[in-house]
């Protein structure tokens, strides 16, 4: 048995970090949406710009579950986060749309059928 605690020892601890590793400290996820004081031109340019570059942006159609509310800011949030979620969240996604247009928060924005990621 001497011999077998130093694994076991071992054993333990390494569960022990996989399992800190997957408390919900992971929930420092961020989104990136828009600012409240953002200038809907400037929202408008970004929706334009996140749809010309690879975001789906069906979702704030009419038949989509984001388009309501049908309002730029909304429809500026959704697609800016999934620009940002397709760039490996990383900040510079978020920031480099309009200057005060864009923001990280530690508030999932999801609501109803409208997801997030
Ligand atoms: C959505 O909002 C835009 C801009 O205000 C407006 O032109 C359009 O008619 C609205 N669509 C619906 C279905 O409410
Ligand atoms: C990213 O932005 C957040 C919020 O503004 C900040 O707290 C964090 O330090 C930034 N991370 C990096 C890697 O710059």
């Amino acid at each position: 048995m001497a011999n077998v605690s130093p694994l076991l020892t071992f054993i333990v601890i390494l569960l022990s970090s996989i399992m800190i590793n997957h408390l919900p400290v992971a929930s420092s996820k961020q989104w990136c949406v828009s600012m409240q004081t953002a200038k809907d031109e400037q929202l408008e340019d970004n929706i334009g710009f996140a749809c010309a570059n690879g975001v789906d942006c069906r979702p704030i159609l009419p038949s989509g579950a984001c388009f309501k509310p049908n309002t730029t800011i909304s429809h500026a949030s959704y697609l800016m986060n999934s620009y940002y979620e397709q760039h490996g969240r990383t900040n510079n996604s978020c920031f480099f749309f309009f200057p005060n247009s864009a923001m990280l928060t530690s508030t999932d924005p999801s609501y109803n059928h409208c997801i997030y990621k």
